[in-house]
């Protein structure tokens, strides 16, 4: 039941460390099944989300721990069992036991996923590719049942390129026998990171990055270390909070090229942006415009989990921005904490109209999904006198200790816990 108080009205000012990205340890933390030896992951957040996944690999009788940043991982002695709801209830990412369960013991039993309720976010992509690779799954009682004695790996064609069932596919593969060729597949920076740990653990993982992935079958993985990719959400949050009240904040370790989309929109609004090889600096612009019209897609598109900030932003442009929500239906629920704070945006279905500039005004909200929830956050840094943030677990799960990164910028930021 944590909140954060938070003082708006403050330029920002100092560095921010990326760390590695939620979204790429998460998948790599479930492959570490398959692994019967020590992995090394630098750099990684503390996050909720992380812990929960770990608690899955414990429960089994890996070994799981950080030291500082570094996440020791060792599932020598894991042995496979039904993994039920107490495990999963806390996360969408729990699905991805499912492909290393397959790939190194031929079976698994996983309760449904939880995660944050932004749509219906169904599973019916999982179930398909792994039925392409002649896996049996049967869905009942809330559990997902997946026989895999007969598997080989095979062509998996997806209807949409869905993150999640592209990494639970490769995992699938890694072991299998033979060829998988995963074609219309996600893009996304961290479908490229799964795909370089299970090349440097040994793995024969090609594509990432394009619509088609290959994988060939090998008999083991081992282990190692690595340095998983940075957060790409994580910076492009503070590139936002940078652009709407920046005097100078500068993110260090990021890769500008996975911010693409997002610092396309916010040069074109005015935003004063510089670009190195692994820094951003970004100050606040005295004449930030509206954007026509934002639609979120699969990458390299504007990205589903940087639009409530960027909603945000839009609110302290000159004129009217549209921005169109594709991928989750239910997206846009954090905008009605906004309009509170006086945000001037109109939701019909997954499009939003958002007039600027009206000012924000310190209220108390409430956080009901991570990225609404770091919306809120910004939105707060802006407004002028003090605001109260609920439901700061939901954050949690995906920035680690942001208070302390805010507090570094010059944010007066309190988290209270109840
Ligand atoms: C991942 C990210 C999440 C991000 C999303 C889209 C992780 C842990 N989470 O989620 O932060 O917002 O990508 O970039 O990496 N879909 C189906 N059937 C399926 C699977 C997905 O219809 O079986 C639909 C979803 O409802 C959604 C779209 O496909 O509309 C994209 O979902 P997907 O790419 O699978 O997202 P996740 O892997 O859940």
């Amino acid at each position: 039941m944590d909140r954060f108080i938070i003082n708006g009205g403050n330029l920002l000012e100092g560095n921010v460390q990326i760390k590695g990205a939620k979204n790429a340890i998460l998948p790599i933390i479930a492959c570490c099944i398959m692994i019967k030896a020590e992995v090394t992951l630098h750099e990684c957040p503390h996050l909720s989300d992380i812990e929960a996944m770990l608690k899955i690999l414990r429960a089994g009788g890996g070994i799981a721990k950080y030291e500082e940043d570094c996440l020791i991982i060792n599932c020598k002695n894991f042995t496979p069992y039904c993994i039920d709801s107490e495990y999963t209830g806390a996360l969408r990412a729990s699905l991805f036991v499912i492909g290393p369960l397959l790939s190194a013991f031929k079976s698994a039993s996983v309760s449904y996923p939880g995660g944050c309720e932004i749509g219906l976010r169904p599973i019916d992509l999982h179930i398909t590719g792994l039925k392409s690779l002649s896996v049996s799954v049967e869905r009942s009682n809330g559990k997902i049942t997946c026989d895999g004695i007969n598997m080989k790996n095979s062509d998996v064609f997806l209807d949409f390129p869905s993150v999640g069932a592209t990494e639970n596919i490769i995992m699938a593969s890694v072991l299998g026998k033979g060829v998988t060729r995963i074609y219309n597949c996600a893009k996304e920076p961290e479908i490229c990171d799964l795909a370089n740990f299970i090349n440097v653990m040994g793995g024969k993982v090609y594509g990432a990055g394009t619509d088609k992935i290959t994988v060939e079958g090998v008999v083991s993985l081992s282990g190692g270390h690595y340095f998983p990719t940075k957060d790409r959400i994580v910076a492009g949050t503070f590139l936002i909070a940078g652009a709407l009240m920046g005097k100078e904040v500068v993110l260090d370790k990021v890769n500008p090229s996975h911010l693409l989309p997002l610092n396309e929109k916010l040069i074109a609004s005015g935003a004063s942006i510089i670009l190195d090889s692994r820094r951003i600096i970004v100050k606040k612009s005295l004449k930030r415009r509206a954007v026509k019209r934002t639609e979120t897609r699969p990458y390299p598109g504007f990205p589903t989990d940087l639009q409530p900030q960027f909603v945000v932003y839009l609110s302290q442009c000159r004129g009217c921005s549209v921005v169109v929500e594709n991928m989750f239906e239910n997206r846009f629920n954090y905008t009605a904490q906004l309009q509170k704070m006086g945000a001037d945006i109109t939701v019909k279905d997954r499009v939003a109209i958002i007039k600027g500039v009206k000012k924000l005004t310190q209220s108390r909200v409430e956080a009901k999904d991570l990225r609404g929830g770091v919306a809120l956050v910004l939105a707060s840094i802006c407004a002028e006198g003090e605001s109260e943030i609920w439901g700061v677990r939901h954050i949690d799960r995906g920035y680690d200790s942001i208070e302390k990164d805010l507090e570094g910028l010059g944010v007066q930021i309190k988290r209270l816990k109840n």
